[in-house]
């Protein structure tokens, strides 16, 4: 896991906030001092309004350092994040990041099987998209109940043990040739496998050759039922596997310990800050 501490508060404008269904929304900020720095899997503290409101932690999706954008995509589920969505172009936001220990990406040998559910899904893409940068193969399956908040295609690309229905896929994703599926147990929502993503992964993890299986990582992120299901299944096919947790937050930079989890180490039992020590941990030394 990469660990960086180059922290910034700044006062970022807002360029774009996009509604999509289910309440989910896409922002788009100018922010190049994180931008510049931001690995996947680290988030952005974000404060929604003056006054007493405490800052909300939204995982980072897309980093262009070029630009000085950074793009989050969060759904609204409370008061912050309805204050967050309310939100339009040209205002400014103060915000710092970026926060926490990023998933471990840098080995090329590797294929980084990226597993996201629900707004669980932003860290994968951000993941996917340094994988593929870095010369790497990252494959993405996600998941989610609702309409996801990308524009979707048919996929050209054949996956070992995904069935043929299943062959919906994000658009950029594609455009950037990363292979990626989407799960769903929403019957509505066409193309996508009819379950949960886990599952789907599972699949995809079973039809693999024994030495291709070897060269598998999975990172995960999404609801804490979805990341049991990963760490089992990182267990079952005996694969490294590391996990986002989306915990409680309060002060969000390690000072408060009100994002505390056990871990289970080789030297013992550790109790762990899941805004500066995580958000991303190996799967084996969490309790599921
Ligand atoms: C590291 C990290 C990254 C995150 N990334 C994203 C993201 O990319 N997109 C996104 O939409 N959300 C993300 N979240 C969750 C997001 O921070 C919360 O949804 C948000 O803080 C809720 O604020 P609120 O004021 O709208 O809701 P509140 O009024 O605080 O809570 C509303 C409901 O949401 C539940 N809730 C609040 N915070 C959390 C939490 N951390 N985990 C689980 N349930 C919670 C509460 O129990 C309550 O039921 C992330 C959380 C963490 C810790
Ligand atoms: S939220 Fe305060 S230490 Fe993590």
């Amino acid at each position: 896991m990469h660990d960086d501490h180059n922290i910034h508060e700044v006062s970022a404008k807002i360029l774009i906030n996009v509604a999509h269904p289910a309440m989910q929304h896409v922002m788009r900020l100018h922010a190049p001092a994180i931008a510049k720095t931001a690995q996947p899997g680290q988030f952005v503290h974000i404060q929604v309004a003056k006054g007493p409101y405490l800052r909300r932690p939204i995982s980072l999706m897309l980093c262009d350092p070029i630009k000085g954008t950074i793009d989050i995509l969060f759904k609204v589920v409370g008061e912050g994040t309805r204050l967050l969505a309310a939100k339009k172009a040209g205002e400014a936001l103060q915000l710092c990041g970026p926060i926490g220990v990023a998933f471990s990406i840098t080995d090329t040998s590797r294929r980084y099987l990226c597993i996201g559910g629900g707004v669980g899904i932003p860290p994968m893409i951000f993941a996917a998209d340094r994988i593929v940068a870095a010369g790497a193969r990252p494959i993405v399956f996600a998941g989610s109940e609702v309409p996801f908040p990308f524009a979707l295609a048919s996929s050209n690309f054949l996956l070992p043990g995904i069935p043929a229905q299943a062959m919906m896929t994000i658009q950029s994703l594609e455009a950037r040739n990363i292979p990626c599926r989407l799960a769903s147990n929403n019957s509505e929502l066409f193309g996508c496998h009819a379950g949960y993503v886990a599952d789907l992964a599972a699949l995809w993890l079973a039809a693999l050759p024994p030495q291709a299986l070897q060269e598998v990582t999975i990172l995960s992120c999404g609801p804490f039922p979805m990341l049991q299901a990963v760490a089992a299944l990182g267990l079952r096919f005996d694969v490294p596997t590391f996990v986002s947790l989306e915990e409680y937050m309060a002060c969000g930079i390690g000072a408060c310990a009100g994002c505390v989890v056990e871990t289970h180490e080789h030297d013992g039992t550790h109790y762990r800050r899941v805004c500066v020590d995580g958000p991303v941990f190996d799967a084996t030394v969490l309790r599921w």
